[in-house]
């Protein structure tokens, strides 16, 4: 595949960084996932927002617009065509290759902007006897308290994804000490008790998905469900007659095992089949 690296384009497998890069030594730097679809972006306009606020929010210096960044990724999907219908774009600023390892930013230091694409699978049909269902283990979320912006320093999430892929499940999903639902280790998580959906707030604790985002604003925009965003207790997870993580790659995705145990009737529901329809009909 083709991938890009500082303004030019390379094969994949030729990329090369300084070892003294900030992304590599501290994991300094910003990323993001874009799904493309037959060449055509979910979420595009919206994925680049978040990560030119995540670079403003730890004072990286990259100058690159926000057309700029839609040309350049739609440019790089086009390049690898080949790959097939389904990619990802992985997108990676970090603070640059200092001349030495030393802690405060550096100034006069170039970001280093990475992109490639990657398959990923087909979106899944909107057929609750056919979807994959999730299963998940909870655990308390040990990360840093700046889960709001996309670090690629992902440590704490990747401990995490482990404690979930070892002991068999499929994701790890995770609370704060409160008790209280914050998200999954690569995905935001959604509840649905009698027939009315809730996630919780956009705060430090989650990434604002983009995901997330579209299905709030395409429920409110159909107005055919109740949706609601606010605190989640653990107590009402586990009461839940639904449980749904959310990603780029995963879009809306029905979890139904939690802890070895079934989720409400331990298929997959209905207020899942017909969200995932409205979503499927109005994503951007
Ligand atoms: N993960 N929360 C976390 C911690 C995430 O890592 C992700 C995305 C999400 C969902 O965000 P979005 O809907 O914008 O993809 C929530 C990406 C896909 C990853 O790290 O591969």
């Amino acid at each position: 595949s083709i991938s890009f690296l500082n303004g030019d384009y390379m094969p994949l497998e030729e990329a090369r960084i300084s070892p003294l890069d900030r992304g590599f030594l501290f994991g300094d730097g910003i990323y993001e996932v874009i799904p493309y679809y037959k060449g055509k972006s979910v979420g595009l306009m919206p994925h680049i927002e978040r990560m030119i606020n995540g670079l403003a929010a730890i004072e990286i210096k990259c100058t690159k617009t926000a057309d700029e960044w839609k040309e350049l990724l739609d440019d790089l999907v086009a390049r690898n065509e080949s790959m097939g219908d389904n990619l990802g774009v992985y997108v990676h600023v970090s603070r640059g290759a200092d001349v030495k390892r030393y802690h405060p930013y550096p100034e006069g230091v170039e970001p280093t902007v990475f992109c490639f694409c990657f398959n990923i699978k087909d979106p899944e049909p909107v057929d609750r006897t056919k979807v994959t269902q999730y299963s998940l283990v909870s655990t308390e979320d040990l990360r840093w308290q700046r889960c709001h912006i996309k670090s690629t320093a992902l440590l704490g999430n990747v401990i995490h994804f482990q404690e979930g892929y070892s002991s068999g499940a499929d994701e790890a999903l995770l609370y704060n000490a409160n008790g209280e639902l914050t998200e999954g280790s690569s995905c935001n998580a959604f509840i649905v008790k009698d027939g009315i959906i809730a996630t919780p707030i956009q705060d430090n604790q989650i990434l604002p998905g983009i995901t997330r985002r579209i299905i709030l604003d395409s429920l409110k925009a159909d107005g055919s469900l109740q949706v609601e965003e606010r605190t989640i207790t653990m107590d009402e997870v586990r009461d839940a007659d639904e449980i749904w993580i959310t990603s780029s790659s995963k879009e809306i995705a029905p979890v139904t095992k939690l802890d070895g145990k079934p989720v409400g009737d331990g298929s997959v529901g209905e207020i899942w089949e017909k969200a995932f329809a409205i979503y499927t009909a109005s994503k951007y």
